[in-house]
C-alpha cells in the first residue's frame, strides 16, 4: 500500500509515472513565460514559500533561489521522499507530508503560495482555499496554475477529453472569490517525438491519447494555461 496522506486525490501521471511526469516538466514553459508572470505579480525574493502539491519538488529550486525559505508539501510519500532527495543540499527547503486540505505549517505564515496542477482545480478545492484563509500572512499572494480549456491546442484536447471540466464555470469559480487571472500562452516542447508521445499518453486516456498522438505532428503544443492570484 502506498503511503498517502488522507485526502490526498489520485493523480495518475505523477503517482504512477514519475519519471514520464518529470520530462513533462522539462517540456513545459519552454521559453519561461511563467516565472516572470508571477514575479510581476509577488516576488519571493526574501519571501517564505510554500509549494502545496509539490509533487517531486520540481520548482523548489527555482523557488530556494532567491526565498528565505521554501516548504514543500506533498501528500503521496514515495514524492515527498523524492522531493526531499532532490532538494536535499538546499538548506532553506523543507518537504512535509501533507495536504491542501490539512497544510502542516503554521497560521499566518506564508508569504507567497504556489500550486501547479495540484489539488486547486475550481469547484471542490473550498477545503483547500479555507486553508489559505488560515496559512496566509496578511499581504501574502497564493499562485494556482492550470489549464485553459477555451484556447490553445492543448486546451482543446483538455476539453474535448475531460467534458465535465467547464472552462467558464471553473473562471466564475475563481473570480468570485476575488482571485485575478492572468492568461498565458505557453507551450511543450520536447527533444524526442517518442517522449511526447509518452506524455500524451499519461495525460489521457488509452483511446484519446491514441487520438491526439494520430493528429498531431512534430515535437511542440501550444498550450494555455491561467494564472490565478489572489493577495491575502
Ligand atoms: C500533477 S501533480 C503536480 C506536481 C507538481 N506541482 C509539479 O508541477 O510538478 C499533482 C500533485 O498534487 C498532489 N496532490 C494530490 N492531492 C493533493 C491534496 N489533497 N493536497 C495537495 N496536493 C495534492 C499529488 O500527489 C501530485 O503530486
Amino acid at each position: 500500500m502506498a503511503n498517502i496522506a488522507e485526502g490526498g486525490i489520485p493523480s495518475p501521471n505523477i503517482w504512477h509515472h514519475p519519471g514520464i511526469y518529470e520530462m513533462e516538466n522539462r517540456a513545459v514553459d519552454p521559453d519561461g513565460v511563467i516565472e516572470p508572470a508571477m514575479r510581476a505579480i509577488r516576488d519571493w525574493a526574501g519571501a517564505t514559500v510554500l509549494d502545496l502539491g509539490c509533487g517531486t519538488g520540481f520548482h523548489l529550486p527555482m523557488f530556494a533561489a532567491t526565498a528565505a525559505r521554501v516548504i514543500g508539501v506533498e501528500p503521496h510519500g514515495e514524492l515527498a521522499a523524492a522531493a526531499r532527495r532532490r532538494t536535499r543540499e538546499l538548506a532553506n527547503v523543507e518537504i512535509r507530508q501533507g495536504t491542501a486540505q490539512q497544510v502542516p505549517v503554521a497560521d499566518a505564515s506564508i508569504d507567497v503560495m504556489h500550486a501547479r496542477w495540484a489539488y486547486f482545480f475550481g469547484p471542490g478545492c473550498e477545503p483547500g482555499l479555507a486553508e489559505l484563509d488560515r496559512v496566509m500572512r496578511r499581504g501574502g499572494t497564493a499562485f494556482v496554475i492550470d489549464n485553459d480549456g477555451s484556447r490553445s491546442t492543448f486546451g482543446r484536447w483538455f476539453s474535448e477529453c475531460y467534458p465535465m471540466i467547464k472552462a467558464p464555470e471553473v473562471d466564475r469559480f475563481w473570480t468570485r472569490r476575488g482571485w485575478q487571472r492572468t492568461a498565458l500562452d505557453m507551450g511543450w516542447r520536447f527533444e524526442r517525438r517518442e517522449d511526447l508521445e509518452a506524455v500524451i499518453r499519461i495525460e489521457f486516456k488509452p483511446a484519446d491519447a491514441e487520438r491526439i498522438i494520430a493528429s498531431h505532428t512534430g515535437v511542440e503544443v501550444d498550450y494555455a494555461i491561467n494564472l490565478w492570484s489572489k493577495v491575502y
